[in-house]
């Protein structure tokens, strides 16, 4: 199954729930993660509230990235991780491929810093209105949030 639509800044996006079909070797991850029942976002300093994540570093794996990031930037600790979808961005600049997970959070640790992101925040339930909505990254502003919350909604929960 895939789907093809536009980003928030009219870039096209390939979003697919096959095993990688864009790239076996993705640079960028993006986790939808859980805490009790509830959403863990972060905020990030620029772009606003956002699920975590970012990119791979060398000599790690995207599963190892997904779980580094959600740390970092939450303090959360994954206590399970499941492939969710891969998505392609064909940007004016640059073109990214980035693996989605679904995670599932053991502990919320306080940090002394959350990186490029300030505290987090759980949130019971996501606003239906994101786009309309200021406080959100552009991340969480196109189609990519809606198919794959649909997808855990169906597999996961
Ligand atoms: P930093 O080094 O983290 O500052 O990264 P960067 O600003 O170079 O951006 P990055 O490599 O993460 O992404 C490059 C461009 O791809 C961004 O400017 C966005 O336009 C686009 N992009 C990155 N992540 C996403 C995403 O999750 N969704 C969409 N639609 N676009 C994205």
């Amino acid at each position: 199954m895939e789907y093809t639509f536009k980003d928030y800044y009219k870039n096209e996006v390939r979003l697919s729930f096959e095993h990688e079909p864009f790239s076996n070797d993705p640079r960028h991850v993006w986790v939808i993660a859980q805490f009790e029942g509830k959403w863990l976002l972060t905020k990030h300093k620029g772009r606003g509230l956002e699920f975590p994540g970012g990119k791979v570093e060398e000599g790690e794996t995207a599963e190892e990235a997904a779980v580094r990031e959600v740390m970092e930037e939450t303090g959360a600790i994954v206590k399970d991780l499941k492939y969710v979808a891969q998505y392609f961005v064909d940007g004016k600049r640059d073109k990214i491929i980035k693996n989605v997970y679904f995670a599932t959070l053991e502990r919320l640790e306080e940090q002394p810093s959350y990186y490029e992101t300030l505290a987090p925040q759980l949130l019971d339930e996501l606003p239906e209105k994101i786009k309309q909505n200021s406080s959100f990254s552009f991340m969480m502003k196109d189609e990519v949030l809606q198919h794959c919350l649909a997808h855990i909604k169906e597999y996961y929960l």
